[in-house]
């Protein structure tokens, strides 16, 4: 797979650990950000796979800008996208030539959008939780893979329970790869079934 990062990359660093086991059946071919200085980048260098940075203020268009995402992902000729953080919308070269799944820290199709826990602490959500789905076109719209709960406790502000929801985030992105890579997937319409 190739891992797309904007941030922390806790996300990845989960997925490249579980990858050090051979048994898990994916590894990690390359690592992609659209800015550079992020910890994310740091950790795949630590790791020793490859990484590229393409930055949209780079380019002369979004389009343009898409297009070299794609061209960049399809060197390493991965089965897999995924974007762990990664806080821009991919456009069609991208999404037409790759599955690509994502992760989002709410249960979708509620709070969708950059700040979903801060949208689920504001509207006074008693659960929330996270989604990883397959992406589409839109803004966190695509068919969904696998969701877990988290309780919002009281006291709770958004980094206390983003930071509840990651830890959940991260073992769930973790199971539903290595799921995807050992059992193949279907999709029907918005329904994913991962396996025979
Ligand atoms: C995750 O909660 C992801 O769903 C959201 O940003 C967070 C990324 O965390 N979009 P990290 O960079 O993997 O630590």
């Amino acid at each position: 797979m190739v891992v797309l990062v904007s941030g922390s990359g806790t996300n990845l660093q989960a997925l490249l650990d579980a990858t050090a086991d051979p048994s898990y059946g994916a590894a990690v071919v390359a690592v992609g950000a659209d800015r550079v200085g992020i910890e994310g980048l740091a950790r795949a260098e630590r790791a020793g796979v490859p990484t590229f940075v393409e930055r949209l203020n780079d380019h002369p268009s979004r389009a343009l800008w898409d297009e070299a995402v794609a061209a960049r992902i399809a060197a390493y000729e991965p089965d897999l996208v995924v974007l762990a953080g990664f806080m821009k919308i991919l456009g069609a070269p991208t999404l037409e030539a790759f599955p690509v799944l994502n992760t989002h820290p709410a249960l979708l199709p509620a709070f969708p959008g950059a700040h979903g826990v801060r949208d689920a602490l504001a509207y006074g959500a008693k659960i929330t939780g996270c989604t990883v789905m397959l992406a589409d076109a839109g803004v966190d719209t695509g068919p969904i893979i696998a969701q877990e709960a988290v309780r919002v406790l009281d006291g709770d502000d958004e980094a206390r329970l983003h930071e509840r929801i990651k830890s959940v985030e991260r073992g769930l992105l973790v199971d539903t790869v290595g799921r995807m890579a050992r059992e193949g997937w279907t999709v029907t319409g918005r329904h994913v079934r991962i396996g025979g």
